[in-house]
């Protein structure tokens, strides 16, 4: 038991690490409160990592030559290493990737509201490496300094792989821009339908995201979700330009005066019902995940069973 004077004691030595921008660690005390959050920010994350497999995994049988095909199942496969490492990162706080996964299938969690939307056509596996895994990034970098450390450890080498990701998309829009009319207009048209989406990614704007201010105080967020949407905007236009693409977005223009990009509001009441479990493909990615698990059963009972005879083994060889 600890008593109120050493709580304080704890408490004060809490507020310096954080202070000092050094990384609160899995045996340091915290804040009952700062467990929580950043359990929730990173199961989030984690199972974001996760669903998001599916929207691209759809193209994996259907990719257009050996050479897309390795790329994207590299990608595919790259989304759940990220999603591991960030369950080992919660379970430093005592909880299980079983009982995360329980949360996300019933609902309990959430998962960034990008992979509610579908992908139509291929063109959508590079605007979703361009867009989405550059929304990503600009969330994830100034995440490599966030105050815990198996998080902050997990996210330095996920964004170097996000980076890789970002690029092999655009790559891939490139090369349909240099195309034919109809694969310059499957690119325009993927563009048109991910460009909102992709903004939503960084969260409601300030005024509505009520958590910010604390993690923030944590260190566990170090800019706000605003910040990140401008920074998006600013370093997506010309990667836009440059591929001659127009993003949807008729507010969109230079202001000299603040030395940034003006740009219009997502549709909010849009992300909020996704966000809620309304969105195109809630259901389906929920239903998949489950029989995914469901399905993984017996894996994870005869891994179980083969470490017990293997521990048992090794209690016979030293007893
Ligand atoms: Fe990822
Ligand atoms: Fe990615």
């Amino acid at each position: 038991m600890t008593s109120a004077v050493d709580e304080a004691r704890l408490q004060a030595q809490f507020e310096a690490t954080v202070a000092h921008k050094d990384r609160i660690e899995p045996r340091d005390w915290m804040p009952e409160a700062y467990r929580k959050t950043v359990v929730r920010q990173v199961a989030q994350h984690a199972h974001s990592e996760i669903i998001g497999m599916q929207p691209e995994g759809d193209w994996i049988g259907r990719a257009p030559s050996l050479r897309r095909k390795a790329i994207l199942l590299a990608k595919v496969q790259d989304e759940a290493g990220h999603g591991l490492y960030l369950y080992s990162a919660t379970e430093t706080l005592g909880v299980s990737r079983d009982e995360l996964t329980e949360r996300l299938i019933t609902g309990a969690q959430k998962y960034s509201s990008i992979f509610n939307y579908p992908t139509l056509s291929y063109a959508d596996v590079g605007t979703i490496g361009w867009l989405v895994d550059g929304a990503a990034i600009c969330n994830q970098v100034p995440l490599c300094r966030t105050s815990y450390g198996p998080y902050g450890r997990a996210m330095i080498r996920i964004c170097k792989e996000e980076s890789f990701h970002q690029r092999q998309g655009y790559e891939l829009l490139m090369t349909m821009m240099r195309g034919t009319d109809e694969q310059r207009a499957m690119v325009q048209e993927s563009v048109d339908r991910f460009w909102w989406p992709s903004l939503m990614m960084f969260g409601p704007p300030d005024d509505a995201s009520p958590n910010t201010a604390q993690s923030m105080a944590w260190g566990i967020k170090t800019h706000t979700n605003d910040e990140l949407r401008q920074r998006f905007v600013d370093m997506t236009v010309p990667q836009a330009v440059a591929l001659w693409v127009t993003l949807p977005d008729p507010e969109l223009r230079w202001n000299e005066e603040r030395g940034a990009h003006d740009f219009g509001q997502p549709d909010w009441d849009e992300f909020w019902s996704v966000v809620k479990g309304d969105g195109p493909c809630n259901a389906q990615r929920i239903a998949h995940r489950k029989k995914a698990w469901d399905d993984g059963a017996w894996v994870r009972e005869a891994a179980m069973a083969f470490a017990d005879k293997q521990s048992s083994q090794s209690e016979e060889a030293t007893a």
